[in-house]
């Protein structure tokens, strides 16, 4: 495996396993990589014949108080578990190489499915998201990039976006990976403390719980939203962000009494770390 820092070094790779016709599979991340990451590496190797992954703190998808200088930055490890999956190539470029003017060109997914959920307090997070990933995208020259339903809006999102700019690149999504106690593998759980990780168990046992009242037929988005807030408050430690359902795809308003595919999401804080979860709802 290769580690490259440069647009110019990934450029080569790319154009070499190009020259031999393999097919390339991208696997973006922020690195700190845990097992949710590797789930997606081992897919895109098992599916591509190249596999790229980056490894980039993206600065321009945080807000001005947010984690981006606390963000765990852990690049040795990264390598090292990207190389067990089978990545090619690691691409681990400085703020500068993937952004190298002072003014920068956005692509900005605009509409309700920006701002709902993350959007509404993280109102610069998405545009950063789809710049980077458009980035990355033009220099990995994938056949398929792989995202995590983890970041469920970010997928929606990323959709969204491919559509718009007819980028000719399947995008797979898979499954949330959780730790053996339901936790959902997050580069962020590094910041709990013992107690405050004890609490955020709450998150998804309360969306299991929803779940199976979900199968159990209730279809009053209300009503399941109510029981999700009630029991995560139980939990002092907690500070809801949000609890919502909206309706898949493009996370529209969810319909009264809930049809198809339905998004129930949480954000919530413990202590200073925010994390997030969520459940798809659907008749099976
Ligand atoms: P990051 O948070 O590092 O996540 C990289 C990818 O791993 C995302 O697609 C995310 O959904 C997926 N992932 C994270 N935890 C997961 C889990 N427990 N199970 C399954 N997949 C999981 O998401 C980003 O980085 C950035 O926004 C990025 C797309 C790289 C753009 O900067």
């Amino acid at each position: 495996m290769k580690l490259v820092h440069t647009v110019a070094e990934l450029r080569e790779e790319v154009a070499a396993a190009k020259a031999q016709g393999l097919t390339i599979g991208l696997v973006p991340t922020m690195g700190a990589l845990h097992e949710g990451h590797a789930s997606l590496i081992k897919a895109a190797n098992m599916e591509n014949d190249f596999v790229v992954v980056s490894v980039f703190v993206n600065p321009t998808q945080f807000g001005p108080n947010e984690d981006l200088d606390a963000y765990p930055r852990t690049l040795e490890a990264d390598c090292k578990l990207a190389e067990s999956m089978g990545a090619n190539v690691v691409f681990a470029p400085a703020p500068k190489e993937m952004y190298p003017s002072e003014d920068a060109t956005w692509v900005e997914v605009t509409g309700d499915i920006t701002k709902v959920l993350c959007g509404r307090t993280r109102p610069i997070h998405f545009r950063g998201v789809t710049t980077v990933v458009t980035k990355l995208f033009n220099l990995a020259q994938p056949d398929r990039a792989y995202f995590g339903q983890k970041d469920a809006q970010q997928v929606e999102v990323l959709k969204r976006m491919v559509k718009d700019l007819f980028f000719n690149i399947q995008l797979r999504i898979m499954p949330i990976v959780r730790e053996a106690d339901g936790l959902a593998k997050s580069s962020r759980n590094t910041y709990l403390n013992e107690a405050e990780r004890k609490a955020a168990l709450v998150l998804s046992r309360s969306l299991k719980a929803a779940k199976e009242q979900y199968e159990a037929g209730e279809r009053d988005a209300a009503k399941i939203t109510a029981a999700v807030t009630a029991s995560i408050k139980e939990e002092s430690m907690s500070d809801i962000d949000y609890v919502e359902i909206y309706a898949l795809p493009e996370l529209k308003p969810v319909a009264a009494p809930m049809a198809g595919s339905n998004l129930l999401a949480v954000a919530v804080k413990f202590g200073t770390t925010r994390l997030i979860d969520n459940v798809v709802l659907e008749e099976k």
